[in-house]
């Protein structure tokens, strides 16, 4: 009609003013609050981000103190959710297991249920941080069969985490601390990105002013998608597949395929709508491998060298290089969470924990904004003008 800008995919439609993360995508760049992702995942931990997130500001000592104090207060779900939980298939996918749990927490919390109160947004910010290594726990054992581990909040954020997906009832699980720092990385990596898929489908949703639980069970919805959040999934299946059907000497036979648009087959874990260079969390993430499979004795593992042979083909090809195709956040994060010992259907399920505060963040920023609206994109109508209806007869 002229009157509205019609733009697929909102490629050049900025939906918001935001303050909290800032990506140069020509450079490699990715700033939470200004402070670059590489000096985060060095000097910070998980919670001292997620305060960043929120408040704008690093937390000084007593700050830091009372916002972990806070933040594990409230690890626990209430008994009830056991109950929903068993509602489930065994072998439900653990992304339908979360939606359905987060979704679930809006039904608990009479108190932080309106989104226009500063105080209700505040305490469903801390319950989703804390909540949600719980849920995807319980989903984890849920699917495995074993009891569900209750938190213990004298381990840390990441630490607790680690006890309640592999520890038993039976014995002491013992936190291996290079494990324990690289779950708090991938953490810190995965915090926030911006008006990504996900993160716009929690402010469209929050926008309503619906519950900030169910608004952030939309944003787990959309994160499952394999173009999304699920790519560290589909790009593990993919070196796994490559793995059992020749390894390394079928590489070249493999991007070929990649390469034949006709084919349906990407390389997952590489491209991305805004960096055209680098992505900086990838770089970390594949530090953070190597460290990993060196302290587990895993060196030689052949899906990590398979993966950087793919990258070192993809970085020198022209396919690639015209397209400013380079190894996104995914392309590692599965080989590391695999060692750890996560199970590929629960990789989107880690992604979805660590996000959630960046959702949150989001979500409170637009709900703060004095210009803030229900989000109501228009449309490009193209289907029949007015018409009348025929008789039954006559169609
Ligand atoms: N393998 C092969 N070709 C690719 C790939 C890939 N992974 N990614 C993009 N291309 C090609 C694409 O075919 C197109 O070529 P042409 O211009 O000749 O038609 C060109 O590069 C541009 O791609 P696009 O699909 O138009 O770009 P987009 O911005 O719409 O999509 C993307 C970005 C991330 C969805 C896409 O790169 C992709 O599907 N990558 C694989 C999945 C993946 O790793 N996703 C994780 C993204 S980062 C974490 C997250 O956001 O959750």
């Amino acid at each position: 009609t002229g009157m509205f800008t019609y733009d697929p995919g909102f490629l050049s439609t900025a939906s918001c003013q935001s303050s909290i993360t800032y990506i140069d995508g020509d450079k490699g760049e990715l700033l939470y609050r200004g402070y670059p992702i590489e000096q985060l995942a060095t000097k910070c931990d998980y919670l001292d981000t997620c305060y960043l997130l929120l408040n704008g500001e690093l937390p000084g000592a007593g700050q830091r103190d009372d916002f972990h104090k806070l933040v594990l207060k409230h690890t626990m779900v209430n008994e009830q959710m056991q109950f929903f939980l068993r509602g489930f298939r065994r072998d439900a996918h653990p992304m339908a297991v979360l939606t359905g749990l987060v979704g679930a927490l809006s039904a608990f919390y009479h108190d932080s249920t309106d989104i226009n109160n500063p105080e209700h947004r505040h305490i469903a910010a801390i319950r989703l941080i804390s909540k949600m290594p719980t849920l995807v726990a319980m989903a984890y054992k849920y699917g495995k069969g074993e009891p569900y581990m209750y938190p213990k909040n004298d381990l840390s954020y990441s630490g607790n985490f680690l006890r309640m997906m592999f520890g038993t009832p039976c014995e002491e699980y013992q936190v291996n601390p290079v494990i324990e720092r690289a779950m708090d990385r991938i953490f810190i990596l995965h915090a926030d990105h911006e008006q990504n898929a996900s993160t716009s489908t929690v402010r469209l949703c929050g926008s309503s002013g619906t519950n900030p639980f169910a608004a952030i069970a939309a944003g787990v919805a959309c994160l499952w998608g394999p173009a999304h959040g699920g790519a560290n999934e589909a790009a593990l299946n993919m070196l796994e597949h490559l793995q059992a059907n020749g390894g390394i000497a079928k590489v070249g036979e493999f991007m070929e395929q990649v390469k034949d648009k006709n084919s349906g087959v990407r390389l997952m874990g590489f491209g991305h709508r805004v960096y055209k260079n680098y992505d900086p969390r990838a770089k970390l993430m594949q530090e953070t491998t190597n460290e990993v499979l060196q302290a587990l004795g895993l060196e030689n593992d052949p899906l990590f060298a398979l993966a950087k042979k793919l990258e070192q083909i993809a970085l020198e090809d022209d396919y690639f290089v015209q397209r400013k195709l380079y190894p996104n956040v995914d392309f590692y994060s599965g080989i590391v969470q695999r060692a750890i010992g996560i199970p590929v259907n629960l990789f989107t399920g880690i992604f979805a924990l660590a996000r959630t505060v960046g959702w949150i963040a989001q979500l409170n920023e637009m709900i703060s904004d004095p210009e803030y609206k229900i989000g109501r994109p228009r449309q490009l109508f193209v289907g029949s003008p007015r018409r009348d209806v025929p008789e039954l007869a006559q169609r």
